[in-house]
């Protein structure tokens, strides 16, 4: 192959490489050992807003959290949060940090890159969320409701919610992390941001720290 031909190629893969959205594998969870689930239940509590930590959370940290949130749990249709009908998880977690905001992707445990630019001090309402290493946003997700009467999208969202907070707690409080759910954020910005579907909506926020 001429020279200047294999140059082009060169440059040319270059360019696509800095277009491309960059996904980030997470770590294998981990699903054993640790911090009882009777311990971590006795010691679950929501961090104070004011005193929330600035520390850096790992990556494995972050995909055990993310795993206990809506993760796989049995093979390819079943998840460690329930979910109406047995649907695939309805309510889906992005992820805002330093980086970038991401989508967790339960099949295959990745995150997906939606940006990268760091949103996380203009989608809460209090001043404080900013300092989460983590703000992981909740979105209900009207295309994966399949087979579930619309009236009930909402009802159903927030008992998803419920459930996969609940999950993040135990896991982040097993890890030494801090967490504090937070319902006031900035819909309308997240929207915006997150350039969220039609019929996607934002429910609410977890903040994880260390
Ligand atoms: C539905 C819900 C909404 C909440 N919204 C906020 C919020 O917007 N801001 C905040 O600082 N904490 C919020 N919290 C955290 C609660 O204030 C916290 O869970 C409560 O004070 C009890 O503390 P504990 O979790 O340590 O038991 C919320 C908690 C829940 C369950």
């Amino acid at each position: 192959m001429p020279c200047f031909i294999r140059k082009v190629i060169a440059i040319l893969s270059l360019f696509c490489f800095s277009c491309c959205y960059a996904d980030i594998t997470l770590p294998t969870p981990q699903t054993r050992d640790g911090m009882s689930l009777f311990a971590s239940l006795k010691k679950r509590s929501s961090t104070p807003g004011g005193g929330f930590p600035v520390g850096q959370v790992a990556d494995d940290e972050l995909s055990t959290v993310l795993w206990a949130a809506s993760g796989l749990n049995r093979g390819k249709n079943g998840w460690t949060v329930p979910m109406a009908n047995g649907n695939s998880p309805y309510v889906r977690i992005y992820v805002a940090g330093e980086k970038g905001t991401f989508l967790y992707e339960w099949e295959g445990h990745y995150l997906k890159e939606i940006n990268n630019k760091d949103i996380r001090a203009d989608i809460g309402l209090q001043n404080f969320t900013k300092r989460a290493a983590y703000s992981l946003i909740f979105v209900s997700d009207a295309r994966a409701f399949t087979d579930i009467n619309p009236e009930q999208i909402t009802n159903f969202s927030y008992t998803a919610v419920g459930a996969m907070s609940q999950n993040a707690y135990l896991a982040a409080t097993a890890l030494k992390l801090s967490t504090r759910y937070i319902h006031s954020i900035k819909p309308d910005v997240i929207i915006q941001e997150l350039e969220l579907p039609e019929g996607s909506k934002p429910l609410g926020m977890l903040l994880l720290g260390k």
